[in-house]
């Protein structure tokens, strides 16, 4: 097939060259963009007097047919083809003609390209949000309904304070709103259009470069035909909220992974989202959530290859470039399919609230308390946290917990205790207790819930 741009060339390009060059197997799947970008710059060049109107209507009515062939499977991508640009440009070309030739003037496939990777991505950061916040919403109602079960809180992995399971939950929700927040802030510099930067430099058509992106829905236009072509800062920034969001989920999947072991059994993820083993019968393995975490791990490798790819690369586009996209759609594509994952995995588990309770009551969470009830009967902290660390360790070693200690026992070790520690020390009043603002008590979590709530509402 000629290349279109075959004029200065005096040989065919080798067919394994033509190949490892071109991108249509991946960029393809921006064809609305590349299409919904033509029909406006069509529609600024007839604007402004530098193709007839004519010619405008006949571009412009052949790339709504090329697009409604594309979706019914009429017209098929022909991989023979460099790129989704020339692509486009080859089939109206062949069907209209002369005018079909008169659409790339004043631009460039170095504006075209980034015009149509920021359209596509802005739609794909707004799908990212949608599923982002329908798994908040479900965070939300597991949380509500597990407000007052009482679960062993951790640091260090060993058990520290009794914390709610919805108080838990909650943790994630303000994760996963902290990334709506980045998808957001990162379309906003997305939304900048390149087109009319044209190959780096501008043109010396009397284009308008403001009408036609708006036309597109851009906000700005970019204000320098260098960086215009040459930016691809917003890959990076959607590639690192992807990755953060990612180290989220990697992060939750971890516990969801360690909560259904034997050792913890703490929840039960469905049937639906489990797998059993080929060779052990017993086996219920967390497939879902350890794909997750795996996946994480390239999700990582595309942001910091794209980092490296742009490294060092000088002004204005290089090659080099066109290998932002497999990196982008593969962290795009990956992210959606895991919230695609996690939200019913999320809504449909199980949670055993009993041996939530049981692992709180086992691990001397309620010591803290203990130590703040002798502060309150008028001892120093740190005088009554040493006490208290004695006391631990006399009832590890006589197979006690601290709920379960006489009173005359507490006594020997200070006059301050008195009936009233057991209150002070249950599991509930500890949990229950925790008033201050984003603690951990139900009346908090409530107030978590209802704030996140109306963040994702609308
Ligand atoms: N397929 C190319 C890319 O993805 C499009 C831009 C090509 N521009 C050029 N001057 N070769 O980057």
């Amino acid at each position: 097939m000629e290349k279109m741009w075959a004029g200065r060339f005096a040989q065919e390009l080798a067919k394994e060259a033509n190949d490892f060059n071109s991108s249509i197997h991946f960029d393809c799947r921006m064809y609305r963009q590349d299409i919904k970008g033509s029909i406006a710059h069509a529609a600024m060049l007839g604007r402004q007097g530098i193709i007839s109107p004519e010619d405008t209507a006949a571009i412009t009515e052949e790339l709504g047919r090329i697009l409604e062939d594309l979706e019914c499977g009429r017209l098929q991508f022909d991989m023979e083809c460099e790129d989704i640009h020339m692509f486009i440009e080859k089939v109206l070309t062949e069907r209209i003609g002369e005018a079909g030739k008169r659409l790339h003037t004043a631009r460039s496939r170095n504006d075209q390209v980034t015009l149509d990777l920021r359209m596509y991505l802005r739609d794909e950061a707004a799908e990212i949000i949608r599923r982002l916040k329908k798994l908040t919403g479900i965070l939300c109602d597991q949380a509500e309904h597990y407000a007052d079960s009482i679960m062993p809180g951790y640091t260090h992995l060993q058990r520290a304070q009794p914390v709610n399971f919805g108080h838990h939950l909650m943790a994630y929700a303000m994760m996963l709103v902290r990334d709506m927040d980045r998808f957001a802030d990162a379309v906003k510099r997305m939304n900048v259009s390149p087109i009319g930067c044209c190959a780096l430099a501008g043109t010396t058509y009397p284009t308008d470069r403001v009408w036609e992106a708006e036309q597109l829905g851009f906000e700005r236009i970019a204000l320098n035909s260098l960086d215009g072509v040459s930016d691809r800062d917003y890959c990076v920034e959607l590639l690192s909220a992807i990755a953060v969001c990612m180290m989220h989920l990697s992060r939750f999947s971890e516990e969801l992974i360690l909560w259904s072991s034997w050792e913890f059994q703490f929840i039960e993820l469905s049937d639906a989202y489990t797998t059993g083993s080929s060779i052990m019968p017993q086996k219920k393995n967390s497939d879902m959530a350890e794909l997750v975490r795996g996946k994480t791990g390239r999700v990582y490798g595309n942001l910091m290859g794209t980092l490296t790819v742009l490294k060092g690369l000088p002004l204005a586009y290089n090659k080099d470039m066109q290998e932002d996209k497999e990196a982008i759609f593969d962290s795009v594509d990956t992210l959606k399919l895991c919230l695609d994952i996690f939200a019913p995995m999320i809504e449909t588990m199980s949670v055993k609230e009993d041996n939530m309770l049981k692992a709180a009551k086992e691990g001397f969470i309620n010591a803290t308390d203990l130590a703040d009830y002798l502060v309150k009967k008028g001892s120093s902290f740190r005088s009554a946290y040493k006490l208290v660390g004695g006391i631990v360790g006399d009832c590890i070693r006589s197979h006690q917990v601290l709920e379960d200690l006489p009173l005359a026992d507490y006594r020997k070790y200070s006059d301050l205790f008195a009936e009233d520690l057991y209150d002070a020390i249950s599991l509930k009043t500890c949990m229950e207790k925790r008033i201050s603002e984003g603690g951990t008590s139900p009346a908090s979590v409530k107030k978590q819930i209802a704030a996140v709530r109306e963040r994702i509402s609308g």
